[in-house]
């Protein structure tokens, strides 16, 4: 149950050295960068040809994007996720080659605003996209936080660095200089995207089942509604948008009218800001992965909104240092909503909940432009900046108390997905269908002596063991112990067969139970249920077939490589008896290929398949052979010396008692 032994610095290097993860963090830095290269340049090109108002207008992208993302939001769930993200980025990039010829050609400042209103429409599509393809490219809950950790370090970055570059170069080279180098970082985001398009097969595949749901950014409004607290940490990530929109469009008018700074006053203080936001990354990324995020997003909430009230009052200098301090608040405070927000929110609803947030940040964001103007009209500019900044300290001075319980109930499912990781059945599931196993339990206590399996019943749930101790009988012999960490009844399941053995509680247990459709749905997808039996191998090598086997379980790969040497493989025809009831034999047979009934006094009792071992009972408790075995069919066995089991099994048995 304890979370992840890897630390979180191990779980980004993994990430990092996954070339899927890196190309879409590249491509994704590449084209925020572009993104604001243009809106920088853009905001002072306009500020030049129509003042604060025309600053408003350019910021109005954000609404467009917005409004465009109530639609683009669902194409994520009906299209390849890699094939949305290279058409986007080369739809952008050439959005930017004409905009940048407009400009050149001295087109109106209305053609040039529409076309980046156009540009930000395509964009909208991206981040949906990104946030339901990253699952499929990570192994675990934790390489998902990290590699969502890098992509808002590579989002906030490229958002502060594009819009220092864009401001310095419209400042010192020329608008249209600046938006070719726009281009250029869309071109290089189509390059790092193209690796994951390997993908493509696989990911729309996981896509395609679920193309009749509600439009996405719509379907993830809807899931907001029912989660309270998913919704509080979204409402702060609006409300930052807003803080930030607000200052964005401020930012070019006060460091000509106040700060005494120039047209580059703007590139200057977004250099300053980014130092704090790539300053604060390493920072960030010791954070993720612990149970109390919500003080740090309470503290980058109050970084994001304090500086810019200290700018207002303080001077250049101390407005550049105070922009330093509102870079670290964004990284901060974007890290720790993204983080909590995966952490809350189900694996299913999280594509279309983190749409619904990138269109709700994005119609803040133009809002804050738009209201730019007005508050510096009726407040001046310094006003202006000390309402900005006094925004997030209000909010949260009256919603502090309530994002504790955030911190409780994300640490909850963090363990859940830890211990159904843990299980041998589970622990190879992509972390998508992790979140999918997590959403589906159900928790369940037992009292000791109680029966939670018995033998020859139909099968219904699959169960984890939280805590406490359970016996595994076969025939009343007591086989195996299981405890917590270990999953039990996958075979019933998987194969529509009656319960291979009774498992009772010991003591009195905890357990997580998840019903036959979708433990069925998570392993084999949903098209595998009424499809039973699934996962009958039909030969198999010695390893493997040991890895089947119920009993070594607890056993690692060189402990079953060791016991599968010392077995012997031989071959039986249709018929023949394979073990009889009564006599002496201290060996378990673990069958290759075929298959054998156990009979019980003439009565057939179960079949058994490849995969399965008879000889259990006599091997552990030394009794005579309680069943008759007859091969069905030609098969091959596997025979086992009786010590080598027992030495096999011995630790397993130890940690039971
Ligand atoms: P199932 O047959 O569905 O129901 C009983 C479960 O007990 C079975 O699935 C396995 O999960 C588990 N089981 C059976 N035999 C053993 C064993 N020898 N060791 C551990 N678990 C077992």
């Amino acid at each position: 149950m304890a979370p992840s032994k890897r630390g979180q610095p191990g779980l980004t290097r993994a990430v990092l050295a996954n070339p899927d993860v890196r190309g879409v963090v590249l491509a994704f830095a590449a084209i925020t960068a572009a993104e604001w290269v243009l809106g920088a340049a853009v905001a002072i090109y306009a500020f030049g040809a129509g003042g604060t108002n025309a600053v408003g207008l350019v910021g109005v992208r954000f609404a467009v994007a917005a409004v465009a993302g109530l639609w683009s939001g669902g194409l994520a769930e009906r299209h390849s996720r890699t094939a949305i993200l290279t058409a986007t980025a080369a739809a952008r990039t050439v959005a930017y080659v004409v905009i940048a010829a407009a400009l050149a050609a001295g087109a109106p400042l209305a053609v040039v605003v529409a076309l980046v209103w156009l540009d930000a429409a395509v964009g909208s599509a991206y981040r949906p996209a990104q946030a339901a393809l990253l699952p499929s490219l990570v192994d675990s809950p934790g390489e998902l936080t990290a590699a969502s950790a890098l992509t808002s370090n590579a989002k906030t970055s490229g958002q502060v660095l594009g819009a220092l570059g864009g401001g310095t170069l419209a400042a010192l080279v020329s608008v249209q200089g600046a938006v070719a180098i726009a281009a250029a970082l869309g071109l290089l985001a189509c390059a790092a995207g193209t690796r994951a398009r390997q993908r493509r097969r696989r990911d729309r595949a996981a896509g395609q089942g679920r193309a009749a749901q509600l439009r996405g950014a719509v379907a993830g409004i809807a899931a907001l509604g029912r989660d309270a607290e998913a919704a509080r940490i979204v409402r702060f990530a609006l409300l930052r948008s807003l803080v930030r929109g607000l200052w964005v469009a401020l930012a070019v008018v006060a460091s000509i009218r106040l700060l005494g700074l120039g047209r580059a006053g703007f590139g200057i203080l977004m250099a300053a800001a980014g130092t704090g936001a790539i300053l604060a990354i390493p920072g960030t990324a010791l954070l993720v992965g612990r149970g109390a995020l919500t003080r740090w997003f309470t503290f980058g909430l109050l970084l994001c909104g304090v500086p810019i009230a200290v700018a207002g009052v303080s001077g250049t200098a101390g407005a550049i240092a105070a922009m330093v301090a509102w870079g670290v608040g964004l990284s901060l405070s974007d890290v720790t909503a993204q983080a909590l927000l995966n952490r809350v929110v189900s694996g299913r609803e999280i594509g279309r909940v983190t749409g619904a947030m990138e269109s709700g940040k994005l119609l803040f964001e133009g809002l804050g432009s738009v209201l730019a103007p007005l508050l510096t009209a009726s407040l001046s500019v310094r006003g202006a900046l000390l309402a900005t900044g006094g925004v997030l300290p209000l909010a949260l001075a009256l919603e502090h108390r309530r994002l504790g319980g955030i911190d409780a109930r994300a640490g909850d499912r963090v363990a859940l997905l830890e211990l159904v990781r843990g299980t041998a059945t589970f622990g190879a599931l992509r972390v998508d269908a992790l979140e999918g196993v997590v959403s589906g339990l159900r928790a369940l206590s037992v009292s000791a002596g109680s029966d939670v399996i018995r033998q020859g019943e139909e099968g219904h749930e699959w169960y984890a063991v939280a805590g406490g101790e359970l016996d595994v009988l076969v025939d009343g012999f007591t086989i195996n112990t299981l405890g917590p960490g270990d999953g039990f009844g996958e075979l019933a399941l998987l194969r529509a067969v009656p319960r291979s053995a009774t498992v009772r509680a010991r003591t009195d247990v905890s357990l997580m139970a998840l019903e036959r459709d979708a433990f069925l749905t998570a392993l084999l997808g949903a098209e595998a249920i009424g499809q039973a039996p699934f996962a009958v191998p039909h030969d198999l090598e010695p390893e493997a077939a040991l890895r089947h086997v119920a009993l070594f379980r607890a056993c690692d790969a060189g402990a079953l490589a060791a016991l599968a040497e010392e077995g012997v493989v031989s071959a039986a025809e249709e018929d023949e008896t394979l073990t009889t009831a009564g006599e002496h034999d201290d060996r378990l047979v673990v069958l290759l290929t075929g298959r054998a009934r156990v009979l019980v006094d003439g009565a057939f009792r179960r079949e058994l398949l490849p995969g399965d071992a008879f000889g259990e009972i006599a091997v552990l408790h030394g009794v005579a052979r309680t069943a008759t075995v007859v091969a069905s069919e030609p098969c091959r066995l596997l025979a086992l010396p009786g010590d080598a089991v027992r030495a096999a099994v011995a630790p397993a048995a130890g940690r039971a008692s």
